[in-house]
């Protein structure tokens, strides 16, 4: 077996000396030192050869395999520079090309919106404050002043889960109490936050809704905070994000955890009040929510609403980036394609 591999790796040498190409090296390559070329199978052999001849066949197997190897690359980098050069000489790359395009990636509308909307927080005080995406029935809802099987629960279609009372937030709302369970040091705190985080509603997926979306909510708990307060403020940042001139109106509302509620609207900055077809010819767009926070809401994070009072609101990130662009579809929030995020 001895004298077999010293001819096998004669032969080796001789054919490697004589290749010209890539698919020739590339054949000899699987002959010789490839998982099932004769050299390896032959190392592979050297169990079966009496005990005081193995270890000198494994080593000069070994050996003459490390050094096919080397001589096999010193091989495969000449015939590349050979093979490029005459490519080179006839032709082939045609160095006039244009190169490929390298795409740059973008931030996604939601991400550009969101941010926009904490920076403007941020700069107002607010902190962000990140709350659970799965919930408790009682901290979506019954903390939030909507008990069980009252009517107002159907303002939210629910996504339950197999585990009795787990939820998916239909809301940002439910993180209220928790920031002022967190935060509030057993309602001896102010508090000034700002709650982004996405939300689940069983609703069926349609132009104008999504099965999950961004909302921000917001959050401030002080020992004199009033409607004045609540209403500077959202006018501010209406004019922070829209522009200093943005007129600003609010309608009443209802929302069971807070009162008085109200909602927000601003004058359309597509046709600058003067009505079309995006704002429905009213010349004003609902942009959020908002209300006193409700007595029961406070009491329930720890507050005693006697001394402490605060404001909250509730916006769609989503529906304030449809507004902006006259986006009329909120699927393409979701549908990944490429057309309409590269516009962003
Ligand atoms: N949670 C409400 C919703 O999903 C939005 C909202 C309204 C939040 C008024 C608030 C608020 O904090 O005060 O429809």
């Amino acid at each position: 077996m001895k004298e077999q591999l010293e001819q096998v790796y004669r032969t080796a040498i001789d054919e490697l000396g004589h290749i010209t190409n890539s698919d020739a090296l590339r054949e000899w390559e699987l002959k010789f030192i490839g998982r099932k070329g004769e050299i390896t199978l032959m190392l592979r052999q050297t169990g079966q050869l009496p005990a005081e001849e193995r270890a000198d066949f494994g080593k000069r197997a070994n050996d003459i395999k490390n050094e096919l190897t080397q001589a096999f690359e010193e091989r495969e980098s000449l015939i590349r520079q050979q093979e490029l050069a005459q490519s080179l000489e006839e032709g082939d790359i045609d160095v006039t090309l244009p190169g490929r395009p390298r795409r740059t990636g973008g931030l996604h509308p939601s991400t550009q919106t969101l941010r926009q909307i904490q920076e403007i927080w941020a700069e107002m005080g607010f902190q962000v404050y990140r709350s659970r995406d799965v919930e408790d029935d009682d901290t979506n809802f019954t903390l939030l002043n909507i008990p069980p099987h009252h009517p107002a629960r159907d303002m939210w279609d629910t996504f339950y889960t197999t585990q009795d009372g787990v939820i998916l937030r239909t809301h940002t709302s439910p993180g209220q109490i928790r920031a002022m369970q967190d935060y509030g040091e057993d309602g001896t705190k102010p508090i000034r936050v700002i709650l982004p985080g996405m939300c689940y509603r069983y609703e069926q997926i349609s132009a104008r809704s999504e099965i999950q979306f961004y909302q921000v909510e917001g959050l401030a708990i002080g020992k004199s905070i009033r409607m004045t307060d609540l209403k500077g403020t959202i006018a501010d940042f209406a004019r922070r994000l829209y522009g200093p001139e943005t007129q600003v109106r609010y309608r009443a509302s209802y929302f069971p955890f807070t009162e008085p509620s109200m909602e927000v609207d601003v004058q359309c900055m597509l046709c600058d009040g003067e009505g079309c077809s995006v704002c429905k010819h009213t010349g004003w767009l609902e942009i959020m929510g908002c209300g006193m926070v409700h007595p029961t809401v406070l009491r329930n994070g720890g507050y005693d609403p006697t001394e402490w009072s605060g404001f909250a609101f509730g916006m769609g990130p989503e529906r304030i980036t449809m507004l902006k662009h006259d986006i009329q579809d909120i699927r393409y929030f979701w549908a990944n394609d490429m057309r309409f995020l590269s516009q962003f």
